[in-house]
């Protein structure tokens, strides 16, 4: 069926799991938290909140509408609305190539602390052999074939997904992983802030904390710091909502589903921040970001903290959680390039055959990524002292290239080219097409957003990629 008519999603509610599910990923996890409380606490909260209204959701309409007008993905989609822009079409696939090169890596990890887990219920050091979480991970990590292994077999849950098709397989995996998702939330929730000494932590995230707004350099990089989680978090600048949107039926409704998906991100962002910061301070633990507090801080919360078969059972669901997160966001990298050549199959005629094609994409990403699992994670190896770019790591070099380059660069182009020369009507008539169009004053609005306030967020963000991957 999929093979010769353009695939789509099955109900409202299953597209709205998917792009939520591409949303919520290991970014919510292990960049806000951290991210909320470093950079003013309630304050960062609102500068994100206020971020999410006037860029992202600006960029998941235009994305979601590209692709529900055009009814193709990324690439054909641009051609289509103007050929000159086709590139930004192919910087997406990129992007997302490079994304799911190391995002596999480290679900890889996540798979294997989540079976560790459920092994040390059973039996106490059958999980992580007796050793400390520091200890685990630094052996973990410098061991290429496990590394490999499990990013092999993340890559063929990936893959095997995406074969399943857009509704058999996508929307069924989220329809079912993004509700479960949200029930381990609140379970750990519960148990996180009911931990004596759980304020500390609460505190830390939400007590408005203004030093880091005191001046006009810290100012701004608080702004570009939450403008960069935000659009990663949105899963935004690579074509990906426009893969998803172009799956989309007609009748519905673009706006209150772009309200929906920014609204649903920004919710579990914070509280998976609720989630993990109590905890953290419970057992005065040092609260940090990226893959030291997912797998060191959280690890130690989970043996040393809580401790014995209830710390491991809460270990073990907390790793199935990040588990769906990032399945649910790898599955849609990998549709983003996936779909460029089943499209481009059938555009010419051809019979696509999805299977084959997401196979093969993802054994290509996943030989991509085998250098991530090599090189310890960019901690120091032979592979980063041989490269010209030893600066940076496998995985710094492929996140500068995605997220540093090609992600702010798309979204602020694709909002140049809705506002400057498509005009932002283009919008506003798709989103009319479901029968309730937008209001004039809603209109002028989006126009400022699209002209002006996304593609200025946008080069806030290129900016602050550039400073932080040390390039200026
Ligand atoms: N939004 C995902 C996260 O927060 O981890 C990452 C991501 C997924 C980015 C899919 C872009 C994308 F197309």
């Amino acid at each position: 069926m999929e093979n010769n008519q353009r695939a789509q999603w099955g109900s409202n509610f299953g597209f709205l799991m998917a792009a939520v599910g591409s949303a919520v990923g290991l970014g919510n996890i292990w960049g806000f938290p951290y991210k909320l409380g470093a950079n003013g606490g309630f304050a960062f909260l609102l500068i994100y909140l206020i971020l999410v209204v006037v860029v992202g959701l600006a960029t998941m309409l235009g994305e979601l509408a590209i692709g529900r007008i055009t009814g193709k993905s990324a690439v054909f989609a641009y051609r289509d609305l103007a050929k000159k822009w086709t590139f930004l079409g192919y910087a997406g696939v990129a992007a997302g190539f490079f994304i799911l090169a190391f995002y596999s890596v480290i679900g890889g990890i996540v798979i294997r602390y989540m079976v560790s887990f459920l092994l040390e219920m059973f039996k106490s050091g059958a999980g992580f052999l007796g050793m400390g979480s520091g200890e685990y991970f630094g052996y973990f990590i410098s061991n290429a074939g496990g590394s490999i292994f499990f990013h092999a077999l993340f890559m063929a849950i990936t893959i095997l997904i995406v074969m399943g098709g857009v509704s058999g397989g996508i929307e069924k995996f989220c329809k079912f992983a993004m509700p479960a998702l949200v029930v381990i939330l609140l379970i750990v929730i519960i148990r996180s802030i009911t931990l004596p000494g759980a304020g500390a932590g609460l505190a830390y995230i939400f007590k408005p904390n203004l030093e880091p707004l005191s001046t006009l350099s810290g100012f701004f990089s608080v702004l570009r710091t939450a403008a960069g989680q935000m659009f990663f978090s949105l899963s935004l600048g690579m074509g990906c909502m426009i893969t998803y949107g172009s799956y989309l039926s007609k009748k519905e409704n673009l706006m209150t589903n772009s309200i929906f998906i920014c609204i649903a991100d920004s919710t579990v962002a914070l509280l998976a921040a609720i989630a993990i910061m109590p905890a953290v301070f419970a057992f005065g633990l040092e609260p940090g970001g990226g893959p030291g507090l997912l797998f060191v801080t959280l690890h130690e919360v989970f043996t040393s903290g809580m401790g014995g078969f209830v710390g491991s059972l809460f270990g073990f669901l907390f790793y199935l959680l990040v588990f769906f997160a990032a399945v649910t966001s790898s599955i849609s990298l990998l549709e983003v390039c996936a779909s460029f050549f089943i499209d481009k199959q059938q555009l010419e005629g051809k019979k696509a055959d999805r299977k084959v094609i997401s196979g093969i994409i993802g054994a290509i990403i996943f030989v991509v990524g085998i250098p991530v699992a090599m090189d310890g994670l960019g901690g120091g190896s032979i592979i980063k002292e041989t490269f010209w770019f030893n600066k940076w790591g496998f995985i710094d070099f492929y996140d500068l290239i995605s997220e540093g380059i090609l992600m702010p660069l798309g979204a602020a182009l694709m909002s140049v080219l809705i506002g400057w020369k498509l005009k932002t009507k283009i919008i506003s008539d798709e989103v009319a097409a479901s029968g309730k169009g937008i209001k004039l004053k809603a209109y002028k609005f989006w126009d400022i957003c699209f002209r002006f306030v996304v593609p200025i967020g946008m080069l806030l963000v290129l900016w602050g990629q550039f400073l932080d991957f040390g390039l200026i």
